[in-house]
């Protein structure tokens, strides 16, 4: 309860509050998903892992205009057809495939721009004047952060014994939910990022105290590429634990992990969480010794089968 206060008191963008209700609002439209273990791959860790498949998720993740994230994209094309209502999707000419796919399976209408942000930005401007549907950040929104807190509230409510969650990073709208909520149920509970080495924003920002952008990117995890915004900055800043930064190769190894051994199917993106955990940086540090049982936020399964079999081979 204390934590719960002081966590509130701080006035974040969203709330156990917020989340709970969330939970409530979206419960009968979404699956609950599985939580998977394996020893094989405890023993490859050196701790107990429990992996939240939200992989498996309807509309393949936890999340009207939206400037794709791909995950968020699909998910508010599902949710506008169940509401009746157009959902009109920006989407880069470089986003993978099958995300684009996913958007059009469930009533999308796709708006294409450039690859850059400004693009983006501007062709969403475009359409919001033009149609007067209202913008839904992917991840820059109390909505959306509680939304993604629901992860967490499942999470440790199927595997209490859980004290560290390892979450992927890009905007830090899911990190942000799940860190609220898990901190406030259990304030000892630690909450990391994984990040791919390409588009380390969050890392540079955590060092740096205060946002950073980058330039360009370069990561074969396509949905890590946005940058902080600032309402998921202040809850990075001060609730996730540690960013635990990896290369493309580990990623790489973490899908084929996730595919061999537990017979998932998880985008670049959605492995990361199992790549840190596997790296030198988070085994090696004294200071995270005693995580001994973790989460992992398996975010996303949409995998373009051309590119993980030319990945895998690599
Ligand atoms: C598969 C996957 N996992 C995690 C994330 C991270 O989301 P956030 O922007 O909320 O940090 C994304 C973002 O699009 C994603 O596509």
């Amino acid at each position: 309860m204390e934590a719960e206060n002081e966590i509130r008191s701080k006035r974040y963008a969203a709330d156990i509050s917020s989340i709970r209700e969330a939970q409530v609002r979206i419960n009968s439209f979404i699956h609950k998903t599985p939580v998977l273990t394996s020893e094989t791959l405890n023993s490859l860790a050196g701790r107990g892992l429990f992996f939240k498949c939200e992989c498996f998720q309807k509309g393949i993740s936890t999340d009207h205009v939206s400037k794709i994230s791909g995950n968020h994209a699909a998910a508010l094309s599902l949710a506008a057809k169940l509401r009746g209502i157009p959902a009109y999707i920006v989407i880069p000419e470089n986003a993978p495939r099958c995300k684009v796919e996913n958007v059009i399976r469930y009533g999308g209408q796709v708006i294409w721009s450039r690859a850059t942000m400004q693009s983006r930005e501007d062709i969403a401007t475009r359409v919001l004047q033009e149609t007067g549907a209202v913008l839904l950040h992917p991840y820059n929104d109390g909505r959306i952060i509680s939304g993604q807190g629901t992860v967490s509230l499942e999470l440790l409510e199927q595997a209490p014994q859980i004290d560290t969650i390892m979450v992927p990073i890009s905007g830090g709208g899911l990190i942000s939910g799940v860190a609220l909520a898990a901190k406030s149920i259990n304030p000892s509970i630690r909450v990391f990022a994984a990040e791919p080495k390409g588009a380390n924003d969050a890392a540079q920002s955590k060092n740096a105290g205060r946002i950073i952008t980058l330039p360009e990117t370069n990561t074969i995890a396509d949905g890590l590429r946005a940058s902080l915004g600032d309402l998921t900055w202040p809850v990075v800043r001060d609730l996730v634990d540690d960013i635990i930064v990896v290369e493309d190769k580990e990623i790489i190894e973490a899908m084929k992990l996730c595919y061999e051994i537990l017979k998932v199917a998880v985008e670049p993106s959605g492995a990361i969480g199992l790549a840190a955990v596997l790296s030198d940086s988070f085994k090696k540090n004294p200071a995270w010794k005693n995580c001994r049982n973790v989460g992992i936020v398996l975010s996303g399964g949409n995998v373009d089968l051309g590119v993980l079999w030319d990945s895998l081979g690599k």
